[in-house]
C-alpha cells in the first residue's frame, strides 16, 4: 500500500488491485490516492484513511465484496474496469447508495476481434500450423490437411448485447450464418432469437459465449448444451469462465461430444485445469479479451473519468443498471 496523506479537503480515492499508468497519472490535484494491490493490503489503511475513502477504482478483476466495501463509510462510488462487473457486489452498493460504473464501449469492438480471431484460429488450426512450422516440419511434409472453416458453419451467439452484436457483424460480412440466445430478445436485432439454449444449439454448430457472468449464467453452457451442439461442435468464450461447466466441456472435448474449443477465460483464473492444457483440440489465451494497448488505455481512462465527473458534481459516465443516475 501506498498513497499521499490526505487530510479534510482531499478527495480521497483508493485505487485498487493492479498498478495502472493511466489511473495512477490520470487525478488532478485535490484527490488524495491511496493504493492496495490486494485483498491484504487493504489491513494496512489507517482507520483515517478507511472513514475519508470517498472512491474506489478497481482496477481488475479483484473480487470486491460487500466485506470489502463496507470498509469504508463514506464510499459514495465504485469505479471498476473492464464491461463485466461480476468481481463486484453490485447488490450490496445499490442497496447502500454506492454508485457503481464499468468500462463498456471503449473495448466492444476489441472483444469482438479476439472472437472472431479465436473462432478462425481455433478452426483454422493456427496455432498447431505455426508450431509446425517452427519446427522444421514444413520442410519435411506439407501440413497434414485437416482444418475446419467458417465457410459450412452456423454460429449461435450466447449473449447479444453489444460485443454479441459486434461479433455478428464480423460473421456477416464473413457470409456466416448467425442465431443468438439470450432470455429476452435484443431491441433492434434482426437475426433468430431462440429462447431455448438447447433448442439453438441443436440448431448450429458453433457457440460463441459472449453473456455476462454471475449466478444468473453460472455453468449455462452445460453437458446437456454441449451434447446438443453435437460432434462437429466448436465452442467460443469470451465471456467469463464461470458460463461454462468446465468439467463438462473437458469430458465433451475428450469423448468427441463437441469437436474444438476456443477459451479466452477459464473458471478459475490464471490456473487452466492440467487436462485442458495437453487436450490438442482447444485454443487457450490468458483472458486477452480487451488486451491491446490502445483499448486498455481508453478503458483505464474510464475508470479515472467516472470518478473525476462524479467528484465535480456531474453524472458518471458509465453507470452500471444496478447503480442508475439520480439526481444528486
Ligand atoms: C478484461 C473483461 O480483460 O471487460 C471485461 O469484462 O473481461 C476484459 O476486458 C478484464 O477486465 C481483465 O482484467
Amino acid at each position: 500500500m501506498a498513497g499521499d496523506a490526505g487530510s479534510a479537503d482531499t478527495i480521497d480515492v483508493l485505487i485498487y488491485g493492479p498498478r495502472k499508468p493511466v489511473v495512477d497519472e490520470g487525478f488532478p490535484a485535490g484527490f488524495a490516492l491511496h493504493r492496495c494491490e490486494q485483498q491484504a493490503d487493504l489491513e494496512t489503511l489507517s482507520d483515517d484513511v478507511r472513514a475519508r475513502i470517498r472512491g474506489v477504482a478497481v482496477t481488475g478483476l479483484v473480487p470486491t465484496s460487500a466485506a470489502v466495501l463496507s470498509r469504508f463509510p463514506e464510499l459514495e462510488i465504485v469505479s471498476s474496469f473492464g464491461v463485466g462487473y461480476d468481481h463486484i457486489d453490485a447488490a450490496w452498493a445499490a442497496q447502500h447508495g454506492v454508485m457503481v460504473t464499468n468500462t463498456p464501449d471503449v473495448l466492444t469492438e476489441e472483444v469482438a476481434d479476439t472472437a472472431l480471431g479465436l473462432l478462425i484460429a481455433t478452426l483454422r488450426e493456427f496455432i498447431r500450423a505455426d508450431k509446425y512450422v517452427r519446427a522444421g516440419l514444413w520442410a519435411t511434409q506439407p501440413y497434414p490437411l485437416s482444418a475446419g472453416s467458417l465457410r459450412d458453419r452456423k454460429v449461435g451467439i450466447v449473449g447479444m448485447g453489444r460485443i454479441g452484436q459486434a461479433i455478428a457483424r464480423r460473421l456477416d460480412a464473413s457470409l456466416v450464418p448467425v442465431v443468438y440466445h439470450s432470455r429476452k430478445p435484443a431491441a433492434g436485432v434482426a437475426y433468430q432469437h431462440y429462447p431455448d439454449l438447447i433448442a439453438m444449439a441443436k440448431e448450429v454448430d458453433t457457440l460463441v459465449v459472449i453473456t455476462p457472468g454471475g449466478a444468473a449464467t453460472n455453468k449455462l453452457i452445460s453437458a446437456e448444451v454441449l451434447a446438443a451442439l453435437g460432434p462437429r461442435g466448436v465452442l467460443i468464450n469470451v465471456a467469463r469462465g464461470s458460463v461454462v461447466d468446465e468439467a463438462a466441456l473437458i469430458a465433451a472435448l475428450k469423448s468427441g461430444t463437441i469437436l474444438a474449443a476456443g477459451l479466452d477465460v477459464f473458471a478459475d483464473e490464471p490456473n487452466v485445469p492440467e487436462e485442458l492444457r495437453t487436450l490438442g483440440n482447444v485454443v487457450l489465451l490468458p483472458h486477452i479479451g480487451s488486451a491491446s494497448v490502445v483499448t486498455r488505455n481508453a478503458m483505464d481512462q474510464l475508470v479515472v473519468d467516472n470518478l473525476k465527473a462524479w467528484f465535480t458534481g456531474k453524472p458518471p459516465l458509465t453507470p452500471i443498471a444496478e447503480t442508475p443516475v439520480k439526481e444528486r
